[in-house]
């Protein structure tokens, strides 16, 4: 896995620096094509970042955001990442609801995720067994090493050709609906925020350990020349042993 380290004092710093990155890609993105197709993740760590990118002057109207996954439940449901980067981002930047191709997780799971990649096939213009190339993807990582909706030993994990799916995650009894590797891998930069003391186990072996996405789901990686650059703190960067 070829990547970019940026290791910062802190989760605050971090998210800042993840934040400028995020918009310089996007601003990239929009001079190059006229257009950025962003998928953001969720749980808890974006939060901080969104507030961050918020911040910055963005032309808004060439950025259209996606998501990477979501959990089947209302947009105004606590758990929803919908919800939270509205809170954090969308509303802040007063981002146009238009460009916004939310995940239906008030549909029932199946639905969600046939809703979801009609929209992305509609929106990407993809022909039959086409994958979107999106030109950033941010994602988390869990101290499982989970990274979107896949969770370790989750067969969808295996699954290169479908753009999402939805999935049940046992331990959290949550559904899900996801995009699924084959989208993740084609993705022009990939951007991944993993601050936190609960992250320096996985991190070390996703960066360090030998290629096993069925173990460690966040080693999935879009192949060079496309980056995978990570953002992580001291804590989390704690037990590795090249902290460049
Ligand atoms: C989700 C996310 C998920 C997240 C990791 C890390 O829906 O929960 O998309 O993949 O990125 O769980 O979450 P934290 O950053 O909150 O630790």
């Amino acid at each position: 896995m070829s990547y970019h380290l940026n290791t910062f004092p802190n989760a605050e710093a971090a998210a800042k620096a993840c934040a400028a990155r995020i918009a310089e890609i996007m601003t990239e993105s929009v001079v190059a094509r006229g257009v950025a197709r962003c998928a953001l993740s969720g749980g808890s760590s974006p939060k901080m970042m969104f507030g961050e990118l918020a911040k910055h002057k963005m032309d808004w109207d060439k950025i259209l955001l996606y998501w990477v996954d979501e959990r089947v439940v209302p947009p105004d449901h606590p758990d929803s990442n919908y919800k939270m980067a509205m809170e954090n981002l969308i509303l802040p930047a007063g981002i146009p609801i238009l460009h916004l191709s939310r995940i239906a997780g008030e549909r029932y799971p199946e639905e969600a995720s046939a809703h979801y990649i009609s929209e992305i096939r509609a929106e990407f213009k993809l022909k039959e067994g086409e994958l979107p190339v999106f030109d950033l993807i941010h994602r988390g990582m869990g101290p499982d090493a989970h990274t979107a909706s896949l969770f370790p030993g989750e067969p969808l994990i295996e699954d290169d050709y479908e753009i999402a799916a939805n999935t049940y995650v046992e331990k959290f009894n949550s559904h899900r609906v996801t995009l699924l590797p084959g989208v993740l891998k084609k993705a022009r930069h990939t951007v991944i925020l993993a601050p936190g003391a609960d992250k320096a186990e996985a991190l070390k072996h996703v960066l360090e350990d030998k290629a096993n996405i069925m173990k460690y789901p966040c080693q999935i990686a879009a192949k060079p020349p496309y980056p995978t650059e990570w953002f992580v703190d001291e804590a989390s960067a704690a037990l590795l042993s090249n902290k460049r």
